[in-house]
């Protein structure tokens, strides 16, 4: 047995995390022979419903659940971390965009990442899934100048796996039949999933679904209206299915993605395709089992991607403006 990993979690009390945090401590995330410690992070009026979230984790008796820490604190809660998956703050309810949460989530990522910065363990790595999650991952890294920036991530991987399942519906191919899945920019109703690069069965989509119609509309403003479309449904935005992307997005991080497929992560841009250097945009990456990625080169984007990319890279840029007093 390793030593235990500390994995922070941010909105322990919530929604999502009722349905991940029973994943992690099973070893589902890290795997089975890595034993963690949960550093549950809640504001203060929640506290009470933590304790009974922790007592149930216990009530598991998990093996590899070495300990529950609690606290309203975001300098305790990112002691010594070595994985943050930063899920705290408000959903949006019905009507709402992802970006109307801005103002209501963006302040808690300047406390956190301050928090981050001061705490951490040298080696953090951080997920942002908090909407919006590009951006509000952009304030944290701001706001933690000593870590480097290349740490802070958002999560597009549950777009990822609504555009698998998309895929396989309508060609009846199944999910694990679906690679290659890119998705470019914001988790807004702007990403771009890159249907013209993924492949099903080992053969473009565009051979295997001869609707190109299909695939320009209907299929692209599905995949950007899913959230909204489970809000209606569910009358609350989606839980377990984000729970389930953020246990990948961390467990694909630390292991090595196979070269001929890839994931998709909102991370920093160096400028990569033509994007404005500095903003959390997501692209397809590749991860080394070591806990680092790099994003794949030499996609080809055509003009209708290369449109679709410069919407999605806009409404960031806009989002950028609206919280420039929260970035240092
Ligand atoms: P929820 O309301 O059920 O839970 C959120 C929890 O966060 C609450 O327990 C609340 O007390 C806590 N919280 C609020 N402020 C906090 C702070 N400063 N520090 C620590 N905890 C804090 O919401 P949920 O359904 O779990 O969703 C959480 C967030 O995830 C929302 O912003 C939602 O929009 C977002 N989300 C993102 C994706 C994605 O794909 N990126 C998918 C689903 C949901
Ligand atoms: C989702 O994509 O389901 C989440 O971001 C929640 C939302 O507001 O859409």
């Amino acid at each position: 047995m390793t030593t235990p990993v500390r994995v922070a979690v941010t909105g322990a009390a919530g929604s999502i995390c009722y349905s991940m945090l029973f994943r992690i401590a099973a070893g589902e995330m890290l795997g089975p022979d890595t034993p963690v410690i949960l550093q549950l992070l809640e504001i203060t009026p929640a506290m009470g419903a933590l304790e009974g979230v922790a007592m149930e984790l216990n009530d598991c008796a998990f093996p590899l659940l070495h300990g529950i820490e609690m606290t309203d604190d975001p300098n305790k809660g990112f002691a010594g971390a070595n994985v943050a998956m930063l899920v705290g703050g408000r959903p949006r309810g019905p009507g709402m965009v992802r970006a109307d949460l801005i103002k209501i989530n963006g302040p808690i990522f300047e406390g956190q990442g301050k928090a981050i910065n001061d705490n951490a363990a040298d080696d953090i790595r951080v997920v942002v899934v908090g909407n919006p999650c590009n951006t509000n991952a952009l304030i944290a890294m701001h706001n933690a100048p000593d870590v480097p920036k290349e740490r802070f991530t958002a999560m597009t991987r549950l777009d990822q796996n609504r555009t698998k399942h998309q895929l396989a519906m309508k060609s009846g191919a199944q999910v694990a039949d679906i690679t290659n899945v890119g998705i470019w920019g914001n988790h807004s109703n702007t990403m771009y999933p890159d249907f013209f690069n993924a492949k099903i069965g080992g053969k473009a989509v565009t051979d295997a679904i001869s609707d190109h119609e299909w695939l320009k509309g209907d299929f692209i403003s599905t995949i950007q209206s899913r959230g909204k479309a489970i809000i209606e449904a569910r009358g609350a935005s989606s839980a377990a299915s984000a729970g389930n992307a953020a246990i990948e997005h961390v467990r694909d991080w630390f292991q090595v993605t196979p070269s001929d497929d890839w994931v998709s992560m909102a991370i920093p841009s160096n400028g990569e395709y033509g994007v404005t250097e500095g903003l959390i945009f997501s692209y397809p990456v590749r991860c080394d089992g070591a806990g680092n990625y790099s994003i794949v080169e030499g996609l080809e984007l055509n003009d209708f991607a290369k449109e679709k990319i410069k919407v999605t890279e806009d409404q960031l840029l806009e989002e950028r403006e609206v919280v420039a007093d929260l970035l240092k």
